[in-house]
């Protein structure tokens, strides 16, 4: 342990733009791995996760989905918490980048670094990933694709700010000199320096003006903060960072670690230290860029219904099945295959046999022998082998825990796991138990495997804390038994009382449970395509709804009754289509200085370039309401010739924002 005594951890932030999967899984289960190890040593641990929820490719979503952003996220929101319960992580805080807390200290930040002069206005012209809310230039393309992902671009000019990201290109090559395992592994450093350090850093983009869903910049309407800004930044917002309560940022900061997959590591290591270096606060102590979980045929995708969920896998093999199969089948930091067949075969190989048969000959044999009263006996032949295994084991897993190399650690915990079966074989207690004057043996022998299986507990405890609860009830053992210090003092406990003990992960049927798998797989698919058709006709009869009730004709009206409508000329400054609805178009308006949007079923009348620029008049007070995602803030008027003869009414000499009486 070192002297500070806090541990502050945190996983990338996620975006709620769709179900999560086993590949996001995996960070997360990996963090709460050390956060717990981290506690079991006693340190005052701080676990941060949370969600990443502004940006063009959630606004789109939201659009898609027929949703506001807000509405989008919220309800994705949900299920991201609900994920992390089923997988029993136990961070300590969730952010959300919409709290109010975390949208006043990024705009505190972005006019902290305006202020200081490290952020200019100036033209952007360029290409966009939205996928990966990435800037690239023209010759970081691979072949006119996004380098990341491999996706289409999009060609970009806006008026933004810039971040002189070029100042720190000399501080970061220091900082990496004096810190070499600021990027960790080493492979991700070499990764940084070839790609992004040595070709030597742009300024970079740090607002968007051409959609709405981000933070503002206090001091330019219209502009939104870029959002991995504005995601960076929950690392220390979180903590309080620039509120009137900043304690917890006093306590934690800096990071001990960012845990971040291997493709978001260069907005980790470059543009987040540099931020940090600009606000004059410390940067954190480490960014570990771990590999991707991926699938046989590529990495997953949502989007081609490539992915494994799960909360599936946690409903049919438990938990801890799921949590000690990812730390342990990939060194962290490379890449590996997910696959049916690799996750039944580490359940039954390490759970099931090794450890199940451990546990259960080890229960049964104290019960049988002892009624479960395991104290000290004789020592003999094979023990001390088992004890100096036992001290290795603890020795190399700890080092092992502290640079976050999960598998090879709990590859250590089996490896003792193993021993001790060998062990059983080795003493033959069902022989000793024979022999009248073996009785002290026998005690003894039950004693080493009751401490090996106390400690193989709490040595799982970061990746199964369900099962190593379990065991160490099953033990009987007491606080002493369970904390860290005990693990290093095999023998240190003076007597078990131990229970009976259930079986704690059934052998599986490989066969039967891959045909069970595929089964489920073409069930759930069916489910999901029938949801999706049925949100999409009720989607379809909202809005059919919302223009017939429009066309209602009304009764007679008093002048004050037409006076309570504010009609008003609008400038039409942008206008597109909504997508996946086949009527609507989402008009841009200048009301006279103020902005807003309609979304209107003109488009089998109208194309939308032949309307930017047109003048029209608008019903100004028309209670908002969604379409397909999109606000819409007023009505158009329009002259209905026929039912498929509609003709908007152009005021193309009158003024934006003037009323029309
Ligand atoms: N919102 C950003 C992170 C902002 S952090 C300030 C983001 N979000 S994400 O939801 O797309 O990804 C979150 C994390 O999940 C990333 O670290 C990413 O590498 C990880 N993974 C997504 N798919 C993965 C696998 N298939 N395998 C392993 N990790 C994967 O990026």
């Amino acid at each position: 342990m070192s002297e500070k005594n806090t541990y502050y951890i945190t996983t990338p932030i996620y975006y709620p733009s769709d179900n999560l999967h086993i590949g996001h899984a995996y960070c997360t289960v990996a963090a709460d791995a050390e956060a717990r190890f981290r506690r079991l040593e006693g340190y005052d641990v701080m676990f941060l996760t949370g969600t990443d929820e502004h940006g063009q490719k959630i606004e789109r979503k939201a659009i898609e989905a027929g949703k506001t952003p807000k509405q989008y996220v919220d309800d994705i929101v949900v299920g991201i918490k609900e994920l992390w319960k089923i997988l029993n992580i136990s961070n300590d805080r969730f952010i959300r980048t919409t709290d109010d807390y975390h949208v006043a200290a990024v705009q505190k930040i972005f006019k902290k670094l305006y202020d200081k002069g490290d952020i200019y206005k100036h033209v952007y012209e360029g290409w966009y990933c939205t996928p990966c809310e990435s800037f690239w230039t023209e010759h970081q393309l691979v072949d006119g694709k996004c380098p990341d992902c491999g996706r289409e671009v999009e060609l970009t000019k806006e008026e933004s700010y810039f971040f002189r990201l070029s100042n720190y290109q000399k501080k970061l090559e220091e900082l990496y000199e004096k810190n070499p395992h600021f990027i960790s592994p080493q492979t991700r450093l070499n990764e940084m320096l070839a790609n992004f350090i040595r070709p030597g850093l742009d300024d970079l983009c740090v607002s968007r003006t051409s959609f709405k869903w981000g933070i503002p910049v206090t001091f330019d309407e219209g502009h939104i903060v870029y959002v991995w800004v504005d995601a960076l930044s929950n690392y220390i917002t979180a903590l309080g960072w620039g509120s009137d309560d900043d304690s917890l940022y006093k306590k934690y900061w800096p990071a001990n670690v960012h845990l971040v997959g291997k493709e978001i590591v260069r907005f980790h290591t470059i543009i987040w230290p540099a931020m940090l270096m600009a606000l004059d606060e410390p940067v954190p102590e480490m960014v570990f860029g771990h590999g991707w979980l991926l699938l046989a045929g590529g990495k997953m995708s949502k989007s081609k219904g490539h992915v494994v969920d799960p909360v599936v896998l946690c409903e049919r093999y438990g938990t801890d099945a799921i949590r000690y199969f990812l730390l342990r089948e990939v060194p962290f930091g490379s890449d590996g295959v997910f696959s049916n067949e690799a996750l039944i075969g580490r359940i039954n190989s390490d759970l099931a046999n090794d450890l199940g048969n451990l546990v259960s000959r080890t229960l049964t044999m104290s019960q049988k022998y002892f009624d479960g009263k395991v104290t000290p006996g004789t020592a003999g032949e094979f023990d001390g082998d088992l004890k100096a295994l036992a001290d290795e084991v603890v020795g190399k897993y700890t080092e092992l825990m502290e640079q976050m190399l999960f598998s090879n650690a709990f590859a250590e915990v089996f490896r003792l796991v193993s021993r001790a079966n060998k062990y059983i074989d080795e003493t033959m207690p069902w022989k000793l138990a024979k022999e009248e004057d073996q009785k002290d043996r026998l005690r003894q022998v039950l004693y080493n495997l009751c401490e090996v299986l106390r400690i193989v507990a709490l040595l799982c405890q970061p990746a199964m804390p369900e099962t190593s609860e379990k065991i160490l009830g099953y033990l009987g053992a007491d606080e002493k038994g369970r904390s860290w210090e005990s693990v290093k003092h095999f023998g240190s406990t003076a007597a078990f009382a131990t229970g009976k003990g259930e079986i704690l992960f059934p052998r599986i049927d490989l066969e039967k449970e891959l045909e069970a798998l595929e089964k489920d797989k073409e069930k759930r698919a069916a489910e999901a395509a029938k949801a999706a058709k049925k949100a999409e006709k009720a989607a379809a009869k909202e809005e059919k709804k919302s223009s017939h009730a429009a066309a209602e004709p009304a009764d007679e009206i008093t002048i004050a009754d037409f006076a309570k409508l504010n009609l008003r000329v609008a400038k039409i400054t942008a206008c597109e289509p909504v997508p996946k609805a086949d009527k609507l178009l989402k008009l841009t308006l200048d009301l006279g200085g103020e902005t807003r949007t309609i979304a209107s079923s003109i488009r089998p009348w109208y194309s939308a370039e032949e309307l930017v620029g047109r003048h029209i008049v608008i019903v100004a007070n028309l209670k908002p309401a969604v379409f397909r995602g999109v606000e819409s803030h007023g009505m158009l008027l329009a002259c209905e010739n026929s039912a498929d003869d509609v003709k908007l009414i152009f005021a193309d000499d009158c003024q934006p924002g003037s009323p029309v009486n």
